[in-house]
């Protein structure tokens, strides 16, 4: 497709990848496929928040609850608080939660950008694949950065916009849709979710504007998406 014509259309599907009405509506299909096609990564993420005893953990943008529940197996006396503006992840999660036997996640609808919780409440915050999708980035992480405690740690990742065509072809062979063709759903990654999120840097940047300090770079083999930690 010609690049400048496809414009107008990648901005409309952007605003739709963005919109809480297509997650609650498609939330479960994006579900079921990206458990296989990036496990590594939540393991990876949940293990950089590490053993943190009796603590408060939030995960932001926490869709059916994946990084949440890893974290809670890690820590059985931590207290994990899943956040989704998408009623539809909610049921979703909390249905899992029921299924795997941990009562100590929490799963609430809200915004990440107006996070119901007071100042320096939080040990430590995840977030995975959701801050390309909220409308002000930095306003999403100030806020990550109010509700948490000094020295907390913040694990963030996303999908890397810097992805190559030959990473996605190998991402797409793990998170097939039955009803979208392979060369669609290239185009679509490439154009409307890959390519519209952000590089390592870019997020780094972010976090260090949001004033977090200590930021580190980290990457899972074989998983195109870039992770930032660091603390409050
Ligand atoms: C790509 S999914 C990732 C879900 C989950 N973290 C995972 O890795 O499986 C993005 C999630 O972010 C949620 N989301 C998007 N914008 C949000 C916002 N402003 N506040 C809260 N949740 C949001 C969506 O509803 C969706 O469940």
């Amino acid at each position: 497709m010609n690049h400048t014509h496809s414009q107008p259309l990648i901005r409309l599907l952007t605003r739709l990848r963005d919109s809480r009405q297509v997650w609650n509506l498609m939330g479960s299909v994006y579900n079921k496929r990206i458990r296989a096609a990036i496990d590594g990564l939540y393991d990876r993420v949940a293990r950089e928040v590490g053993e943190t005893g009796l603590s408060l953990i939030l995960d932001a943008g926490s869709g059916s609850g994946y990084v949440s529940f890893q974290l809670a197996q890690m820590n059985r006396q931590a207290m994990i608080t899943g956040v989704d503006f998408a009623s539809g992840q909610v049921q979703s999660a909390l249905r899992l939660r029921r299924k795997k036997n941990l009562p100590h996640c929490a799963f609430i609808r809200a915004n990440v950008l107006a996070l119901p919780f007071q100042e320096s409440h939080f040990d430590a915050a995840v977030s995975v694949g959701s801050i390309k999708h909220w409308p002000d980035g930095a306003r999403g992480l100030r806020e990550i950065h109010r509700v948490l405690k000094p020295g907390a740690t913040l694990v963030l990742s996303e999908t890397d916009q810097e992805a190559s065509e030959q990473d996605l072809r190998r991402f797409i062979e793990r998170f097939k849709i039955w009803f979208i063709p392979d060369r669609l759903l290239l185009w679509g990654l490439k154009n409307v979710v890959f390519g519209q999120s952000y590089s390592q840097e870019a997020l780094a940047r972010c976090v260090e504007q949001a004033g977090f300090r200590n930021i580190e770079c980290l990457r899972v083999a074989d998983c195109p998406y870039v992770i930032v930690k660091a603390s409050k």
